[in-house]
């Protein structure tokens, strides 16, 4: 992948805005309500039954935050993604059995919470290289499937 100045500038400066200890649960809060049949991967959590249950679940809160951790170190070696996410990639497909469209949905609904929190600031530019960041993220966490 070829990184443009501003691609990785954008990056930067939209990791940099991220709240790591909120926004993942928000954006992992968000894919559960909205795709409910993601909960069956996290059986574990407890009370997932409802916005509010979703919302103050502890759980979601705790893995959002490694999710995003996860995603932070990627956005931070921009030049090693597929290297970076492997073990994870791995962890995924080969362990917890996640359909792969499903990051496809994570990004949908982080990209909402980012331009909820961004406002006007979340310019076309900025999104793009978001959704490319994504888009690479993606294709790196689905190479460890067969
Ligand atoms: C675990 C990252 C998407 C389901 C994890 C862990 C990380 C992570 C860092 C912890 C691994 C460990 O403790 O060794 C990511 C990233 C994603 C993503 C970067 C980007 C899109 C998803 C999606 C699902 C999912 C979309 C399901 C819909 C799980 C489950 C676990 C897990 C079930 C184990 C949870 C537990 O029992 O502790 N993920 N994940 N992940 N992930 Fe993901």
């Amino acid at each position: 992948v070829h990184w443009k100045e501003e691609e990785r500038a954008a990056i930067s400066a939209i990791a940099e805005k991220v709240d790591l200890e909120h926004d993942g649960g928000e954006a992992l809060g968000r894919l559960l309500f909205v795709y409910p049949w993601t909960q069956r991967y996290f059986s574990s959590f407890g009370s997932l039954s409802n916005e509010v249950a979703i919302a103050g679940n502890s759980k979601v809160q705790a893995h959002g935050k490694k999710v995003l951790g996860a995603l932070h170190h990627a956005a931070h070696n921009l030049d090693s993604i597929k290297a970076t996410l492997h073990d994870l990639s791995d962890t995924h497909a080969n362990k917890l059995h996640v359909d792969p469209e499903n990051f496809r949905r994570f990004a949908e609904v982080f990209v909402i919470v980012l331009a909820t929190k961004l406002g006007s600031s979340f310019t076309p530019p900025i999104q793009a290289a978001f959704e490319k960041f994504f888009a690479v993220v993606v294709d790196a966490l689905g190479h460890e499937y067969h």
